[in-house]
């Protein structure tokens, strides 16, 4: 069941999943709420949700090959405000009788954009200037609009930039306004959501906070729910976010494992025990984890262990809570489109560690299902969590486990821990931080000979690890300025004992992973 089920909602029609998320984001960055449907949606099933408006996503195919995906035409007679972006504006111009040819060279990248004369009044153009910049990328192009439509924009090469039927409610346009580089994009579905459809901009993370406790004390009435929290941004936000709903009811377990960063298993003990009074369950099991670990050099067995010790040390401590029916999870929407909508890409799957274990005889209260990240944060935000959780970078459910290469031991957790600690300080002293997708420390199982004052050292090399990513399917290294690693390295090498070189892994995904294990 939907979270937001009577609040309006446009329906964004994925025809490409990349594209209809960013897209269903910046509605929703408008203050309206978003979903993502399939496009083999069909028409009563469209007007059984009766969405405010649709918006047609774009997509990586052409209109004009054999099987590209299609809308039930049906649904353009609903009379729902509509708007085709892109692909999704050259299926409603060929669905409708219009005609599309492919180009020679095809549009990519900005391109100026001008109105067609005597269109003055539409509604994408009010408040915007006469010429204006656009961001481009397709191949086929609208060569005549159908019939009842009338071309509002043009380009050099495309001679229908933009058109529109005002009587139909549908718009199209070939140009990208979700991105960045179409400077009025966002003017653009402005004014078909706030003007064409009639929608509020009522979707507010505070209205997504009252929704959200009304739900959860719905589903939980007095029972008792238990939640797992990781020391990461989504479990903590979804514990918060239950415990406002259901107060003393909530019951958080917290497997300290040893192998997180420095000093964060105390900063969640302090913010969620002592700052937001959440009754919390804190088991220190780190020499549980390293007397399992013993020995072990193998990246895969380390981590079949560290999951399967967490689960068990996991279900030991909810054992003690046995009147507990409900499990909080901080499952986030992207998650939700990926396992559920047919255009998404697959996702490389990782034992998420705090993740459900095998046999679950609990049901599950999911109150970020319909979130996004940036959602999560700001809902997290509001409800007083500190920057360093609302912010905090991902971190493998196997943690330090798999950033030590070879036996993890107590000392050399240690060690890197401290290494750490200064690479993150220093990028945030820089203010990069939040430009950077993940940047740690990792320690490799070699040494290496050095000279601090006049003795000879032979210890373990540090490796920074910095990159930029938008999902981590894929990653660039961070190009971070040469002072900040020499500050970085400096330090590391000063302040860490067991350290006395420091490397920079410039390596991006593919080939490399992010992790070294
Ligand atoms: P890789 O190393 O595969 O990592 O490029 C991609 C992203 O996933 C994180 N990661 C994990 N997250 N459990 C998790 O919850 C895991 O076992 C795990 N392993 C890697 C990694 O930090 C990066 O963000």
């Amino acid at each position: 069941m939907s979270e937001a089920e009577d609040e309006p909602t446009v329906l964004v029609v994925d025809f490409g999943a990349q594209y209809a998320q960013l897209i269903a984001r910046r509605v929703r960055e408008l203050n309206v709420y978003s979903e993502i449907v399939p496009h083999d949606i069909t028409a009563a099933e469209v007007a059984d949700r009766r969405p405010v408006a649709l918006v047609l996503s774009g997509g990586p195919k052409s209109v004009r090959i054999d099987g590209a995906p299609e809308l039930d035409p049906d649904i353009y007679d609903l009379d729902i405000p509509t708007l085709g972006i892109c692909y999704g504006a050259q299926l409603i111009a060929s669905q409708l009788g219009g005609e599309l040819s492919r180009y020679d060279q095809g549009e990519y990248g900005r391109t100026e954009m001008r109105r067609i004369a005597g269109t003055d009044a539409s509604l994408l153009h009010d408040g915007l200037p006469a010429e204006q910049t656009v961001w481009m990328s397709h191949f086929d192009a609208i060569t005549r609009v159908p019939d009842g439509f009338t071309a509002i924009a043009e380009t050099d090469a495309a001679p229908v930039a933009a058109f529109e039927s005002v009587e139909r409610r549908i718009y199209g346009v070939q140009f990208h306004p979700e991105v960045g580089h179409t400077p009025n994009g966002m003017a653009v579905m402005e004014q078909f959501l706030w003007r064409e459809a009639g929608c509020a901009p009522q979707w507010t993370m505070g209205n997504v906070i009252d929704h959200a406790v009304h739900t959860i004390r719905g589903q939980v009435g007095t029972g008792r729910a238990i939640c797992g929290l990781s020391g990461g941004v989504d479990s903590a936000v979804a514990a918060a976010l239950v415990h406002e709903a259901i107060g003393s009811q909530l019951t958080c377990v917290f497997v300290d494992t040893g192998l997180m960063r420095k000093d964060e298993g105390e900063q969640v003990v302090e913010t969620f025990r002592r700052n937001q009074g959440i009754e919390l369950i804190h088991v220190r099991a780190g020499d549980e984890f390293f007397d399992a670990l013993a020995g072990v050099t193998d990246p895969e067995e380390k981590r079949k262990i560290i999951g399967e010790k967490f689960i068990r040390i996991f279900e030991r401590a909810k054992g003690g809570i046995t009147d507990a029916h409900f499990l909080v999870q901080g499952t986030l929407y992207p998650d939700v489109i990926e396992s559920g909508t047919k255009d998404a890409a697959k996702i490389k799957s990782h034992h998420n560690v705090g993740g459900l274990p095998d046999e679950i005889d609990f049901e599950l209260v999911e109150p970020l299902r319909n979130l996004f990240k940036d959602e999560v944060r700001a809902v997290g935000a509001q409800l007083g969590l500190p920057d360093e959780i609302v912010w905090r970078q991902p971190f493998p459910g196997p943690g330090l486990g798999v950033r030590i290469i070879g036996e993890v031991t107590a000392e050399k957790v240690a060690i890197l821990q401290d290494a750490d600690a200064i690479v993150r300080e220093e990028l945030r002293n820089a203010g990069l931080e939040r430009e950077i997708w993940q940047a740690f420390a990792v320690l490799p199982d070699i040494r290496s000979v050095g000279v601090m004052g006049d003795e000879r050292t032979y210890a373990h090399p540090a490796i920074i690890r910095a990159v930029t990513s938008e999902d981590a399917m894929t990653a660039d290294w961070a190009r971070i300025p040469y002072d900040i690693l020499e500050a970085m390295s400096s330090r590391i090498i000063n302040e860490v004992s067991g350290i006395n070189r420091v490397a920079y892994d410039i390596t991006s995904k593919p080939p490399g992973t992010i992790e070294w294990e």
